[in-house]
């Protein structure tokens, strides 16, 4: 697009308030087509004639602003008059808050002031055009968004008069960078009602929605002018039952608001929190006052469809099915981040590569992923360096395995899920890179030596006082060395690109593994050489997981790293029977622990809280991390058994096996895919197992062991429990 307008800023600091910018304009003809492109430094919301332009929530979004910056483009000819205003508010956003703790990179975009730049195409009925262009004739004032931030929340004052009418300063804003809208729009998804009100024993009045969410809240109150209504957030109570922030470290997550006169409600506009409950610290008439119906709260996440659904005899079960759709949505804010409540809420590349296998199945993330992997490339460094987070807005020296390896699993995974190489020829020069750089970088050559890891992140064997499990990080990085430079042979095929010197690589790097790392120490290590085909002795590896897991008292140990594969590896060698163990655990550590403390989401740490009601340490202990949700992955594809096929990815060939367990009465999957919906459920009838498959393309379904090739519809099965 050919920008002609001018970015705009504010004169002089406005400080914190978030400026508003304007511009008046008459129409002298009918117009028969208008369309607004704009975007900002910051996050805007923009307003023709006191109507909101779009659903787009906290737009241009999050993108690797030193190479990318959105623009949105919005038909507005139904909101147009005679005489018309055009206003935009800008507030910080991503791109001027002090996110990743106001690292060297961010800190230099917190140095520009909130910036502006739109153009409104107008094409009048008789066939003439005009463009209304920011540009030094705009005004600006101070809006009543006193501050907005990120991780700090929003302070709004609704008895100020917005008179933007101070002239505008031109600045020298970014071209180069600016691209299309690529990925989803944020939007409001869902209102939820508060479910109960309480006082704490501290006394505090307290607010609980029944659901943790990403979002904000909207108050609705009849108040006199001055009045205020101030809210903190939280997402647990603490063990006596009091409302507990520590875990949102320095976000301040402030919900300040000061009322008008009369009838009113108010929703932020330009950040969100992560909450299950909010306190209320000041309400008119006092917090006592306050009541149910005076608070709404709101959902908000990228515009994405929901493409899969589980479901079981077991209701925890159940419940952590609904625990990891709710962790993917919390985190699906335009960026795929590790939790969306303290000061953090970045793109953490370990966890997205953890947990997209499950994301592409409950959801179309493929123009999501597609957004956020072009974001990585734009980030990944000369030499092949691949960042801790994305948007990369850190300046760390040392890429780390199974994070940055994100490069190469991710595109290959939304490859596999929705069948277009197009991801691959985008993301292919950055998937090569990544392996070159691990080849060029590391002390030993076949393997990746001399680095420094997260190692297997949050494991359950990690040593006391670590968040690092005790598999060696050298054994976690070269597996992934090996299972990274598989995929860029796997992708280069599919490209018809020439990866020979890839092969002869990946040949080195597996005997290289195979003599530097001969025995196996932990469940992880045991996971990543089964998992990955690396051990000689694939079976062996796998044998000595089970005999891990069922010595420790049938116990996973697993972190980030090993969590992923381990149910996998156990079924995928004739231990699916202690695979459904671990899954249909209660005590902790399990998938079910979270569950029977309450969780509404997935967290962070398998005991977030402890089983003696006690929290881990505050400095990190989130109760919304998706990452453990990824055992969804293995529920669709082992337990209902559906699977794409490499050479057919997308579904566009599908094998079904299932594998019931007789401590379930029955399971259920289903699958909207790109070819039509794939249903798979098995159910206890008469002493048997009855299979119910539907399929709308060719399908090759294994029941206990025997193989079918099945056509589009519905099929019926039956074998011995
Ligand atoms: C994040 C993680 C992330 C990790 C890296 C944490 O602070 O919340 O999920 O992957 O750091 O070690």
């Amino acid at each position: 697009m050919k920008w002609n307008a001018k970015w705009v800023t504010v004169p002089a600091g406005l400080g914190d308030v978030a400026p508003l910018f304007s511009t008046r304009f008459p129409l002298e003809r009918p117009v028969r087509q208008a369309t607004l492109a704009i975007t900002a430094l910051g996050v805007y919301e923009a307003s023709l004639n006191g109507e909101r332009v779009g659903e787009f929530i906290l737009a241009p979004a999050w993108t690797y602003y030193p190479k990318r910056l959105q623009y949105q483009e919005y038909d507005v000819t139904g909101l147009l008059q005679e005489d018309n205003e055009l206003t935009v508010v800008v507030g910080k956003g991503w791109y001027r808050s002090p996110i990743a703790w106001n690292s060297p990179p961010q800190h230099a975009l917190c140095q520009n002031p909130p910036a502006l730049l739109a153009k409104l195409d107008l094409v009048y009925e008789d066939g003439s055009t005009q463009s209304i262009q920011t540009d030094e004739g705009w005004t600006v004032g101070e809006s009543r968004i006193r501050f907005s931030e990120i991780y700090d929340g929003e302070i709004y004052d609704a008895t100020l008069e917005e008179v933007p009418q101070a002239p505008v300063a031109l600045f020298d804003g970014p071209y180069e960078t600016l691209i299309p809208q690529q990925g989803e729009e944020i939007r409001e998804q869902e209102r939820i009602h508060a479910a109960r009100l309480f006082a704490t024993p501290k006394g505090e009045i307290v607010v609980d929605f029944g659901q943790e969410v990403t979002g904000y809240v909207e108050s609705a109150v009849t108040a006199h002018a001055g009045d205020v209504i101030d809210l903190s957030f939280a997402e647990v109570l603490d063990q006596e039952g009091n409302f507990y922030t520590e875990n949102y470290r320095a976000a301040k997550a402030q919900y300040h608001y000061t009322c008008r006169e009369g009838e009113q409600s108010y929703k932020p506009h330009l950040t969100f929190w992560g909450f299950r409950y909010i306190r209320v610290n000041a309400f008119p008439g006092g917090p006592e006052s306050a009541t149910l119906q005076n608070f709404t709260a709101i959902v908000l996440h990228s515009e994405l469809k929901r493409t899969g659904y589980l479901s079981s005899s077991n209701p925890l079960l159940n419940q952590l099915f609904d625990n990891i759709i709710w962790g993917q949505k919390g985190n699906f804010l335009d960026v795929p981040t590790d939790c969306p409540q303290r000061d953090e809420r970045l793109g953490w590349t370990g966890d997205a590569q953890v947990f997209i296998r499950t994301a592409c199945l409950n959801f179309d993330t493929e123009k999501f992923y597609a957004k956020w992997l072009a974001d990585m490339a734009a980030g990944q460094r000369e030499d092949g360096y691949v960042g801790h987070v994305v948007p990369d807005v850190t300046a760390p020296e040392h890429p780390s395995a199974a994070w940055a390896d994100a490069a190469t699993i991710c595109p290959w995974t939304v490859y596999l899920a929705y069948g277009d190489p197009k991801i691959l020829r985008d993301q292919f020069p950055c998937m090569r890179r990544w392996v070159d750089y691990i080849t060029t970088h590391t002390k030993d050559a076949g393997l990746w030596t001399g680095g420094e890891h997260f190692g297997d992140w949050l494991g359950l064997d990690a040593p006391v006082g670590s968040c690092k499990g005790s598999s060696r990080e050298e054994f976690i990085a070269s597996a992934f060395y090996a299972y990274s430079t598989s995929l860029v042979i796997r992708a280069g095929k599919v490209l018809g690109e020439d990866v020979s010197a890839y092969e002869t690589l990946y040949e080195t790097i597996v005997k290289a593994f195979r003599q530097a790392f001969p025995t196996y120490q932990t469940q992880t290590e045991c996971v990543l050489a089964a998992h990955f085909g690396l051990a000689e002795d694939v079976q062996a590896a796998a044998d000595q997981l089970a005999a891990m897991v069922k010595d420790c008292g049938v116990k996973l140990r697993t972190g980030f790293v090993g969590t992923p594969y381990l149910l996998h590896v156990l079924s995928g060698h004739g231990y699916a029977d202690l695979a459904y163990s671990l899954l249909l655990r209660q005590q902790y550590p399990s998938w079910l622990y979270p569950v029977t403390k309450g969780a509404t989401t997935i967290w962070e740490h398998w005991d977030g809280i402890m089983e003696d009601g006690g929290f881990w340490s505050p400095t990190m202990n989130s109760f919304n991390h998706y990452a453990y949700g990824a055992v969804a992955d293995w529920v669709y594809t082992v337990a209902a058994g559906i699977q794409t096929l490499e050479d057919a990815p997308g579904y566009q060939k599908v094998r079904i096996a299932p594998i019931p367990d007789k401590r379930l009465d029955w399971l259920s999957a289903r699958l909207d895919t790109r070819h039509g919906t794939i249903v798979s459920s098995w159910k206890k009838q008469e002493g048997m197992w009855r299979y119910e498959i539907a399929t709308p393309v060719k399908a090759e379904v294994e029941i206990a062991g025997k193989t079918y090739q099945v056509g589009a519809g519905s099929h019926c099965f039956f074998s011995e429990m």
